[in-house]
């Protein structure tokens, strides 16, 4: 009785299992703080720009625990964000703070 319950219930679990799998597109949503404000990366809000994986792994990004901080200027030269947030690609990075950035 005990094993026909569990093998019925498999079913329930791998479901269960694919939802937590599926809940997250590539790295997930990722924080970095700074001195301005928490800014927001969101893989899901990217990915559903038509962006490949490739576009930014694995330069400029790795992980965030391999994060290599860069300051806005580096960005206004195309570093990090900047390389598609320029104003031509994505909303500039000389301006919209609070697009990214969270008080
Ligand atoms: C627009 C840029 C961008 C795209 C496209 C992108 N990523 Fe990322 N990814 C990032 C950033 C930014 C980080 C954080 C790295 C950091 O802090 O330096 C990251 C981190 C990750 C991490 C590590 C998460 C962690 O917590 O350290 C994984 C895994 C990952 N990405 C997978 C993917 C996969 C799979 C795809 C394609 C579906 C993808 N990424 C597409 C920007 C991107
Ligand atoms: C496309 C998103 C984005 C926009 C737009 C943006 N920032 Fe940032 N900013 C970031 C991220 C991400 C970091 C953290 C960088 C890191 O950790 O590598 C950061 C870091 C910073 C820092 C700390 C580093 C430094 O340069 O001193 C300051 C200050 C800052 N931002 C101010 C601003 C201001 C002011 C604006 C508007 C003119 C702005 N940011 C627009 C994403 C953005
Ligand atoms: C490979 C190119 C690329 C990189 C790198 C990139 N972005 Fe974006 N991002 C885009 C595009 C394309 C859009 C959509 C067009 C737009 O909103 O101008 C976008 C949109 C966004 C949005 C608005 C999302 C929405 O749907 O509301 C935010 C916020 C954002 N990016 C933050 C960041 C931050 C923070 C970084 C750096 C950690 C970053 N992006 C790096 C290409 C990129």
């Amino acid at each position: 009785m005990k094993k026909t319950l569990f093998f019925a219930l498999i079913p329930v679990f791998l479901i269960a299992f694919a939802l937590t799998l599926g809940a997250q597109v590539g790295g997930g949503d990722i924080v970095m703080k700074n001195s301005f404000g928490d800014a927001a990366f969101s893989h899901e809000r990217h990915a559903g720009k038509g962006l490949t994986c490739q576009q930014c792994h694995p330069e400029p990004y790795v992980t965030a625990e391999k994060h290599k901080t860069v300051t806005m200027k580096e960005m206004e030269q195309g570093a990090s964000c900047g390389l598609c947030h320029n104003g031509k690609q994505a909303f500039t990075v000389k301006g919209n703070c609070t697009t990214c950035h969270k008080k």
